[in-house]
């Protein structure tokens, strides 16, 4: 260690020692620490905002209740819930839709044809996708790809919204009119919506075209690259 570490090092020693002993003078055989703020329980749905006597639930916490899930009738043709892959701490959150074929077969999210056409549009955000957390609303595939039924975004939609709470992202973007309506729970075309900053629970989101419309209609992907531009200004701004 060079001389001044090894020097500072030994000033720290000799200042928490002299503490120390002040505080035997006084007659303060302990130091309270304070709960360990992991040793509370996670929150519960009801209690979210209101109770400090609870902490934010982990992912992994969220996935074990998910469990071998059964509350819809999707659970019933499934091959794997796709519960959602990537980084726990990002700042950036993607929320597509519902799994498709590839993605039931595998178990993750985007890694079919729109899934490589995602990943360029995170290249040019100088992301790769370890570096952002990519979910959907649906975890479970439904068949032949069909819009999902009201019962069964009921079941699935309060496992996305705890995700997002545990995530704590700085941007959450939205693909396609089902996730930008679904979240922020409006019937708005998503013609309208995309381009224009929305708020989910004091979370900025960005609603954009999804990748699968944007194979068979490349000229939206214009429109995307400005969304996205936003979403770079923004995620920068966080830097600073
Ligand atoms: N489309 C989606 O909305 N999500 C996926 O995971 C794959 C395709």
């Amino acid at each position: 260690m060079p001389d001044k570490y090894h020097k500072e090092l030994q000033e720290t020693v000799a200042q928490v020692r002299g503490l120390l002993e002040d505080l035997l003078q006084l007659g303060v055989v302990e130091v309270p620490m304070g709960p360990d703020p992991a040793a509370r329980p996670p929150c519960r749905l009801d209690e979210r905002d209101s109770s400090t006597n609870c902490r934010a639930e982990t992912l992994e916490e969220i996935r074990a209740d998910l469990g071998n899930c059964q509350r819809c009738a999707l659970s019933k043709r499934r091959n794997h819930i796709v519960f959602g892959t990537g980084n726990a701490s990002a700042r950036l959150v993607l929320v597509g839709e519902a799994p498709g074929r590839d993605e039931d077969q595998q178990g993750l999210p985007f890694v079919g044809e729109a899934g490589r056409l995602l990943e360029r549009i995170l290249f040019v955000m100088g992301f790769n996708r370890e570096d952002v957390y990519i979910c959907n609303v649906q975890k479970c595939r439904p068949p032949k790809n069909r819009d999902p039924l009201a019962e069964e975004i009921a079941a699935c939609v309060p496992f996305l919204k705890r995700q997002l709470a545990a995530l704590q992202p700085q941007v959450i973007v939205t693909l396609g009119s089902f996730a930008a309506q679904t979240l922020l729970d409006t019937p708005q075309p998503i013609s309208g919506l995309r381009g224009h900053w929305q708020s989910y629970a004091g979370i900025a989101v960005m609603p954009t075209y999804h990748p699968a419309f944007l194979l068979r209609n490349p000229a939206a992907k214009r429109e995307v690259w400005e969304d996205v531009k936003q979403v770079m200004t923004r995620l920068r701004q966080g830097d600073s």
